[in-house]
């Protein structure tokens, strides 16, 4: 039969979006968040990001219907107890990942696929909390998750080789390009891009640039959609400092280690565009301004 039901733990900026490219992908789709709140949140996020799409006439009104009408909210995780796959994306905390994870292991059958879109925990530790680390795998996409190619796909030492391949082919089904990791802390993307993250702040730290400068230099001299400190404030200074200090603590190389600023920043509540300041300020949020240190 194949995959026919997908479940989504989290319906937050990256499991509304996995929940959003599932159910365009043809599959019946249950998405759980911890309250009626959060879960009409996120679907409100999938319905206007859909309109847009018949907007731009990507997809005809009906088209819309059909994939809203593939896409149920919950907040009991039992409803997903019949999905064929569950991939989760919930806060970043090992210990919230793995007492879900010991839930649904209870609930699915054997044959249910249990999927993390952790960007920095590692995949063996989550999926040790359940009796079938052999069909466990990281799917980590990429924020807006409907916008961008990728999709990681991870094994561990322990994933069965069919599940991993049944899921590499399940990532392409969603549209995207999969690529293959081992779980190693960071897997690919991270492991490139903190390290790059985290220089731009050193440089503008030392003085090399301004805030624009060192932005423009990287998106219009490489191309980059975006420059790395605006990247910074869009991915979010809390999860770029988090990220790094897990890395740092997994290599011990100065490369994964937070700059002193980052580390203030967060202090200080600054975590980029979310909470209205980072490296820029968006009280408009259509003409975002540099911020001086
Ligand atoms: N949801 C759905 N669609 C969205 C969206 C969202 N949140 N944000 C933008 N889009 C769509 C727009 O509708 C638009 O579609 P169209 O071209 O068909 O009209 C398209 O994306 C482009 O959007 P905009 O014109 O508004 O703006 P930009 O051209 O600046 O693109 C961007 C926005 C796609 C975010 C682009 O700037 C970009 O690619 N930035 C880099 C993003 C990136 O690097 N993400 C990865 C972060 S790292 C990560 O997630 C890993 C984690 O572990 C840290």
């Amino acid at each position: 039969m194949g995959i026919q039901k997908v479940g989504v733990v989290g319906c937050g900026l990256m499991g509304s979006g996995i929940a959003q490219v599932c159910a365009q992908a043809g599959f019946t789709t249950v998405v759980r968040e911890v309250s009626a709140e959060f879960v009409e949140k996120g679907l409100k996020a999938i319905e206007k990001n859909l309109a847009r799409l018949v907007e731009k006439g990507t997809f005809a009104e009906a088209q819309k219907s059909e994939v809203r009408g593939r896409l149920t909210g919950t907040t009991n995780v039992a409803d997903l107890k019949d999905c064929d796959v569950v991939v989760e994306a919930i806060v970043e905390l090992l210990p919230a990942k793995r007492e879900l994870f010991t839930a649904l292991d209870a609930l699915c059958p054997p044959s249910t696929i249990f999927a993390s879109n952790t960007s920095s925990l590692t995949i063996t530790e989550i999926a040790t909390s359940t009796k079938r680390p052999d069909r466990f795998v990281g799917l980590h996409f990429f924020n807006p998750v409907p916008v961008m190619k990728l999709v990681e796909v991870v094994r561990t030492i322990a994933t069965d080789e069919k599940v991993y391949e049944e899921m590499v082919a399940f990532g392409a089904k969603l549209g995207k390009t999969p690529v293959r990791a081992h779980d190693s802390t960071g897997f690919i993307v991270n492991r490139l891009l903190v390290p790059y993250l985290l220089d731009a702040i050193r440089a503008l730290e030392e003085g090399v640039g301004s805030i624009e400068d060192i932005d423009n230099s990287m998106k219009l001299g490489c191309g980059h959609p975006m420059g790395p400190l605006t990247l910074l404030d869009f991915v979010g200074l809390d999860t770029t400092y988090y990220i790094s200090n897990i890395m740092f603590e997994e290599f011990r190389e100065k490369r994964f280690a937070s700059p002193p600023l980052l580390k203030r920043m967060v202090l200080a509540g600054w975590n980029g565009r979310k909470s209205g300041r980072g490296f820029y300020d968006y009280s408009d949020p259509a003409k975002p301004k540099a911020m001086k240190f």
